[in-house]
């Protein structure tokens, strides 16, 4: 006779999954005002220590974010000692006077703030990961191609829960900051012997919250219009490499350091 049983009870995970009626905004008006008032301070309140359980809240927030395969390739290292946010700080002020020496140009943020962090949280990964998902394995050039994109994958999925707790973080009242610049492999050598991190493991940023040091402010963001596209990629969004290098040149400083009021 054949067994007419499933082989896997669905019913309790099923049971797990509560989505409200299709077009009912409740929930998305409630996530909205999380996803808005979400916003990057990078000097915190000093006298302010997260309890433990707010750790708790947030990266229970990070554990339920989508990846690659279910993968789930994301570690996350609370530190809650000051001397070693001092540690990982002076590391990044360093990195801040390098840029300004070899003229990048770039308006690099003031890293002092990083030791003020109340909530400091280094996200890791282990790069190996990327084998969880499509890829040959066989040296050959389609297997670059293949690979580069399992890296993608692998990046997007820790940024996927990244996100999930810098919102769980915003819901709980708290200013963040997400600090990725310590991809360089100094940068990482530098890290790792500081955490206990081993060396086939990635810092890939750095996630800091906490009360705000001063009021808050919003960033500009382009408009809807701008960025969505419907069926057909509208060519009048497409930058020259002459616009964008010119966007970079005028317009990047003062989006990262300007309240979206005073943005033209
Ligand atoms: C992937 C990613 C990387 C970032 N890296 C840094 C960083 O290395 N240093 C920094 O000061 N801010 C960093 N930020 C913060 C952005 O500058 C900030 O989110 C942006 O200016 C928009 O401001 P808002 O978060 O207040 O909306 C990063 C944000 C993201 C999402």
């Amino acid at each position: 006779m054949t067994d007419t049983t499933a082989a896997v009870d669905l019913s309790a995970a099923e049971a797990e999954v509560d989505l409200p009626p299709i077009g009912s905004t409740e929930r998305y008006d409630a996530l909205m005002e999380v996803i808005r008032n979400r916003v990057t301070v990078r000097k915190f309140d000093t006298n302010f220590t997260v309890p433990d359980e707010h750790f708790d809240l947030i990266l229970e927030a990070a554990r339920h974010g989508p990846s690659g395969a279910n993968a789930q390739p994301w570690q996350f290292v609370v530190v809650r000692d000051q001397d070693m946010k001092q540690q990982i700080a002076d590391y990044f002020v360093a990195e801040q006077r390098f840029r300004a020496k070899a003229k990048m140009k770039f308006p690099t943020p003031d890293y002092r703030g990083l030791a003020t962090a109340p909530g400091f949280v280094v996200v890791c990964s282990d790069m190996r990961w990327i084998n969880a998902f499509p890829v040959l394995n066989d040296g050959s050039d389609l297997d670059a191609q293949y690979k580069e994109n399992a890296e993608r994958i692998l990046l997007q999925s820790v940024a996927a829960a990244t996100m999930s707790a810098h919102l769980a973080a915003a819901a709980l009242g708290y200013c963040v900051w997400w600090v990725t610049a310590i991809g360089q492999d100094e940068a990482q050598k530098a890290m790792r012997p500081l955490l206990g991190i081993p060396d086939e493991v990635s810092v890939l940023d750095i996630f800091l919250f906490g009360p705000p040091a001063q009021a808050p402010y919003k960033r500009w963001r382009r408009p809807a219009e701008e960025i969505v596209h419907w069926d057909q990629y509208d060519r009048d969004q497409f930058m020259t490499e002459e616009d964008l290098l010119d966007w970079i040149k005028t317009r990047r400083h003062r989006v990262m350091y300007r309240d979206a009021s005073k943005i033209d």
